[in-house]
């Protein structure tokens, strides 16, 4: 980096090592049924259902790997079985049985603990059974796709005993965690506003466009399958309820849009033609799971990006107000030259911002599609290209501050082990900053989503009340 970055904007510099950060304060979970979704004595016996990429790699191999001394994957679920049979085999669990049926695995595998690794519109239907047998559920975000299937969720994890944790893992990595200490220690005052642009390059956001993620009905648009992240992310921050949203959003690159199209990229006659041609086949992980099982369920994993059926927004501005009136301008981009973001976030006595992957501000150029390759590699996740993260902040009428944080990418910024640990060993490494993100905060990430489809659809503010029962507060940690 520049020497005009390096030392003399900035009266101090601070370096913050992961390991420092992380280990401070571990501890153990006071109960199985506090932090950890762990089983009391013997191994937790787990079940996933779906056995696509995300259930698999994140959730299936790297618990085999990395947890195997204190979980046993006692069951795999879904509709495609001979991507199962895959699963079984990539994950390394070859005596596991597999089941088509969630039900019968419920029944027969007794497991302690439940993963929902299915598309998202379905993810409702094992959550709200797992709840009502009484065994605890991780789900993968969204926590589901709709206002009612929303409500349903909320009513299961309140009439049930056992405990439904959202797979929020970005909340864990070292630069958010960090963001979140700095607010917390008062650092630029009361919060007032905040500015977040997310933007994914033209690799990454495209391939939303390719799968079933396109299909609203099916991911409830990217306001939920993707801005579920960043909206929890604000909500944690801003430590308060959302109560207003309001949003534009428009579909005028992907879809129809487009002067040409086939229907899938594998044998396009535009494959010389079309920027975004995409061969699958040069990955054997996705031939195995996905190309080499299209007869069983018709899913094609490379489906045209022009394809007529997309129906959702492939660019989004969303204004939300919460109930401690702080308010936030967010959007997301799906065809961004580069892959990053830039967030600020105001405050009474100053500024704090920070940004990732700007080409301006890093002074460098990064493979765009290196960088999309690492970023579909579940458990990689990493880029060589930047070494530090940066967070600035500024008092009013004072100097500039700048904290540096090794850059750490790796694992949703170093975010997957933490939240891994904490559900499967009972270690805790921030008892005080509510890391664990439960069925409230599931919820509350995608009501803003659902608020802001809503706001897009018919033009209007719309309030969260208006969607569930649940009633916004000023404090959520008081909930
Ligand atoms: N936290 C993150 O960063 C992150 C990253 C990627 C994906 N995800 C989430 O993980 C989930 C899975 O994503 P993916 O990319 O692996 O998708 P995928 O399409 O590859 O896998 C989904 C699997 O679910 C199966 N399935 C669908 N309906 C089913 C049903 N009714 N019963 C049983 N199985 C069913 C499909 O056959 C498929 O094997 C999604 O909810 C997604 O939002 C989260």
């Amino acid at each position: 980096m520049s020497d005009s970055r390096d030392a003399s904007r900035f009266s101090r510099r601070k370096f913050i090592h992961n390991t420092g950060v992380l280990g401070a304060g571990a501890v153990m979970a006071a109960s199985p049924l506090g932090r950890s979704l762990a089983a009391a004595s013997s191994k937790t016996r787990l079940v996933l259902v779906g056995t696509g990429i995300r259930g698999i790699t994140f959730w299936g191999k790297s618990i085999q790997d990395n947890y195997g001394d204190v979980a046993e994957f006692v069951g795999l679920c879904d509709i495609n079985p001979g991507r199962m049979e895959f699963a079984r085999r990539h994950i390394g669990v070859p005596d596991c049985p597999l089941f088509g049926s969630f039900d019968e695995m419920l029944k027969v595998a007794k497991p302690d603990l439940v993963l929902v690794t299915t598309v998202d519109s379905t993810h409702d239907e094992f959550i709200i059974k797992a709840l009502d047998a009484g065994i605890n559920v991780v789900t993968e975000k969204p926590m589901t796709t709709t206002a009612e299937k929303c409500q349903a969720i909320v009513e299961a994890a309140e009439r049930s005993k056992a405990r439904l944790v959202l797979g929020f893992n970005y909340r864990y990595g070292t630069l958010f965690t960090e963001i979140r200490k700095m607010l917390g220690a008062g650092k630029i005052g009361e919060i007032t506003s905040i500015d977040f642009n997310w933007y994914l390059n033209n690799y990454h956001g495209s391939s939303y466009f390719r799968r079933w993620h396109g299909i609203r009905e099916k991911s409830g648009t990217l306001l939920l399958h993707k801005s579920a992240h960043h909206f929890d992310l604000l909500n944690w921050w801003v430590g308060s309820d959302p109560v207003e949203v309001h949003a534009y959003g428009g579909l005028e690159f992907y879809g129809s849009n487009h002067p040409f199209r086939g229907t899938r990229c594998t044998g396009c006659e535009f494959k010389d033609s079309c920027t975004h041609y995409w061969d699958i086949s040069e990955d054997p992980l996705l031939v195995n799971l996905y190309v080499n099982n299209e007869q069983h369920d018709g899913y094609i994993r490379d489906a045209c990006l022009w394809r007529p059926e997309i129906d959702i927004f492939d660019k989004m501005a969303v204004q939300i107000r919460y109930a401690n009136n702080v308010q936030v301008s967010y959007s997301l981009t799906t065809y961004s030259p580069y892959e990053g973001f830039r967030l600020a976030f105001n405050g009474k006595l100053g500024r704090l911002e920070t940004w990732e992957g700007v080409p301006s501000l890093m002074q460098a150029q990064q493979d765009q599609s290196q960088l999309h390759a690492k970023e579909m590699d579940q458990n990689s996740h990493t880029t060589e290209e930047l070494d530090f993260h940066e967070i600035i902040t500024q008092s009013n009428f004072g100097e500039m501050e700048r904290v540096e944080l090794p850059f750490d990418r790796k694992a949703h910024w170093g975010g997957d082990p933490i939240m891994m640990d904490e559900i499967l060993r009972r270690k805790v490494a921030y008892p005080d900053l509510h890391h664990q993100a439960n069925y409230r905060d599931g919820a509350m990430a995608i009501l803003i989503g659902i608020a802001a489809r809503t706001s897009i659809d018919e033009g209007r503010a719309v309030k969260i009340e208006e969607l569930t029962g649940l009633t916004p507060q000023v404090d959520k940690w008081a909930v």
